[in-house]
């Protein structure tokens, strides 16, 4: 045939599993990662303990509308997240529309018939978040969809609570019925498990590090090759300058960045409320933890080619590259521990007393809670104490590529406004440092303490805790001048009435706060030019007015230009006998806020989704109904048209 059609990806389903001799599809849609990271478990397991011949596919690559043909004697798994207020992840969006539309349209003409999806069998898990309103929607609608149209799942709808933080146990217990019932519906028997890896790793001694084709921490060929070009994506992320870094808390026991990054001839626009990504490269201290402890310290920067050894999959970073820069950059070295990794790691323990300490801790709950998860461990951790500090050299590298999500980047909401500084970006972000009584290590978050690091080095401050910035992209190469960092821009809903003369009502305590400096900030400009600004009412909450108040002297500014139009509300928790928060300031300005609502004031939060978001809601329910003299429920009820209208918006995370 033709190269360049050959070249092109089949979207083709059907045809992918025949040419790759595959009779179980796992697809996912996923947001962070993790539903991509169950997904590729699935197919592991599918085919190490049932034989199943499995692939694994992103939701985005392929069509669904020829699923009417799919053969009865396969399997469709679905993994599948929600994300934000019961949507569907980005990369699940088109999958979600299709099947969601009214008459879903099979090219075979299935829609005619009544059940067009009746020889098709799946599987499907939901990873959710309780706080949210919308649990898990996206598997309870997708199953919906799928039943109605004559599909036949195998076993229960799986559901992950991440609001609960029991995600991993849920997923664990769901799977094992729902092995049985594809074995029982498929004629499968359950063998012994054999690890067979995924990815071929070969050395490549004759190759320097620091040879051009090697990739050290490069996201594709042209960063590699010094020539980055966009468009920039999630897939593609800009090597963006650090323009300005500083600390604004003033208080020596915690860290809060606001940071100014450059986006000026990258051709990445944002707009006021939109989501700035940050790619971070792993602590210097974790990298040299996870090598050391598998045996690779002494040659970390020996050259890998890593290919997969299967057409179907995909190696989640670029190739060659070294075992250090593998790890510093792309895999996702300090989160939890996931307890089936520990059961599967179990074999290529050096001895006997060792394998049955991992396998207890794989087998028994309630063993690997006390041990692991509450003591906030990481993998690499785990294994020093369990094997006291003796290397895991048989464990192989396919393995821990195989079993540590890539690394993924973090969102911040952009506290900055488009209308102000449009070739600039804001970041206000608070640095993650978590001591735990009885924990042997103090969990440091990886995105806000690189970030952290960069500010360091930027002013030449010492940082006792090194990061190993010196391989960082920006770093060896010398490709970028100064400090940078990889970043994207996610766009947002979360937005500005577009006539700026209607009155806005913000809460947000904490870095809640940061969309919403960037939504003053941009009204005092419009004040400024001489447009007509509504009023402007910010619920702003933090610990002590001396330590944690952020841009507390900006507020001032915004002030001249907004003059009475803007007011402020500070609740500050820890100055007083008793807690004070953004709620009970809210019901303080309870009539005001009523009134404001009735001129059809935009209503807006940011920040903790566990607790603040929603405890305002209810709040907000209550006010209305006692301004309004109206039943609580109907309170209720007119917050919930409130959002559903999007008078009510929210930017909100866990
Ligand atoms: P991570 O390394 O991701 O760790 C996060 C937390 O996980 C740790 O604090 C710890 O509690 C836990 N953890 C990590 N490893 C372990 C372990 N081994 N064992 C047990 N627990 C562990 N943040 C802001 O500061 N400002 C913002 O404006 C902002 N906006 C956001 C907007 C959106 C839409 C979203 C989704 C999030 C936003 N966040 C914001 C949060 C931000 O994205 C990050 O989650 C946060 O900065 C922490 O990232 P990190 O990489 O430093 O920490
Ligand atoms: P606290 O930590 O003293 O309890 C920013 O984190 C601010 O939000 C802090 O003042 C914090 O108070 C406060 N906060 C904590 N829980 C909250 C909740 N459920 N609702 C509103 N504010 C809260």
């Amino acid at each position: 045939g033709n190269g360049a059609a050959k070249a092109q990806k089949s979207r083709n389903i059907l045809e992918k599993l025949d040419e790759s001799d595959k009779n179980c599809v796992v697809f996912y849609g996923s947001q962070t990662g993790t539903a991509e990271d169950y997904a590729s478990r699935l197919a592991k397991e599918g085919s190490s303990r049932f034989g199943l011949k499995t692939m694994v596919a992103d939701l985005e690559d392929y069509d669904y509308d020829n699923l009417d043909q799919f053969p009865d004697d396969k399997l469709a798994v679905f993994v599948l997240a929600t994300y934000g207020e019961g949507e569907p992840t980005d990369n699940a969006v088109e999958f979600y529309e299709f099947f969601g539309s009214d008459d879903v349209s099979f090219s075979e003409g299935g829609s005619a018939q009544d059940k067009p999806l009746s020889s098709l069998k799946y599987v499907a898990f939901g990873l959710g978040n309780n706080t949210y309103e919308h649990y898990n929607s996206m598997v309870r609608n997708v199953d919906k969809y799928l039943t109605k149209l004559g599909a036949t799942r195998l076993g229960a709808a799986g559901e992950g609570d991440d609001g609960a933080g029991t995600m991993e146990e849920d997923f664990l217990a769901w799977k094992e019925p729902m092995w049985q019932a594809v074995c029982e519906s498929m004629g499968l028997e359950e063998r012994e498990a054999v690890y067979e890896a995924v990815f071929e790793i070969s050395e490549k001694p004759d190759l320097s590090a620091e040879d051009a084709t090697v990739y050290l921490g490069e996201p594709n060929k042209n960063h590699l090759e010094g020539t980055q070009k966009g468009p920039y994506n999630a897939n593609n992320p800009f090597i963006a300058p650090i323009l300005e870094s500083k600390e604004i808390f003033t208080t020596p026991s915690r860290n809060c960045l606001h940071m100014e990054i450059g986006i000026q001839g990258s051709n990445l626009s944002y707009t006021t409320g939109d989501h700035i990504a940050v790619w971070p490269t792993n602590a210097g201290k974790e990298v040299d933890r996870f090598l050391n402890i598998l045996g690779l310290g002494p040659k970390r920067h020996t050259v890998i080619a890593v290919k997969g050894l299967d057409s179907t999959a995909k190696v989640p970073f670029p190739s060659p590259t070294t075992y250090d820069a593998a790890v510093r950059y792309h895999m996702e070295i300090s989160a939890p521990v996931s307890r089936q990794n520990v059961s599967t790691i179990a074999q290529f323990a050096a001895n006997d007393e060792i394998k049955a300490e991992m396998i207890k801790l794989g087998n028994d709950k309630d063993y690997f809670h006390e041990k692991v998860t509450d003591r906030n461990l990481n993998l690499a951790q785990l294994l020093e104490i369990v094997s006291n500090g003796q290397p895991w050299s048989k464990i192989p590298f396919s393995l821990m590529i195989e079993s540590l999500l890539k690394i993924q980047p973090r969102y911040y909401s952009i506290s900055s406004s488009s209308f102000v500084q449009k070739d600039k970006i804001a970041i206000t972000a608070v640095v993650e440092s978590t001591e735990k009584v009885g924990a042997p290590h103090i969990v440091k978050g990886v995105t806000t303490n690189y970030l952290l690091a960069l500010k360091q080095k930027q002013h030449g401050e010492p940082n006792p805790d090194p990061h190993g910035l010196e391989y960082s992209i920006t770093g060896p190469r010398n490709k970028y001048d100064g400090i940078h960092v990889p970043v994207h821009v996610r766009h947002s809903n979360f937005k500005l009435p577009s006539d700026p003369s209607k009155p806005i009502i913000m809460v947000g305590p904490g870095t809640g706060v940061a969309p919403f400096r960037a939504f003053v900030q941009e009204r005092a400009a419009q004040a400024k030019a001489g447009q007509n600004v509504g009023k402007t009412v910010l619920f702003f909450g933090c610990r002590k007015a001396s330590e944690d108040f952020l841009y507390q002297h900006e507020w001032d500014q915004y002030k001249e230009a907004l003059g009475d139009n803007f007011v402020m509300h500070t609740a500050f928790s820890r100055d007083g006998p008793k807690k004070v928060y953004v709620q009970h300031k809210m019901e303080e300005y309870g009539e005001e806020l009523n009134k404001l609502l009735e001129q059809k004031a935009y209503f807006y939060v940011c920040g903790d989704a566990a607790h603040m978001a929603r405890e305002v809601n209810t709040l907000l329910g209550k006010v209305i109904a006692k301004y309004r003299d109206v039943p609580e429920t109907k309170g209720e009820s007119i917050v919930k048209a409130m959002r559903a209208s999007n008078q009510y918006q929210e930017d909100v995370w866990s």
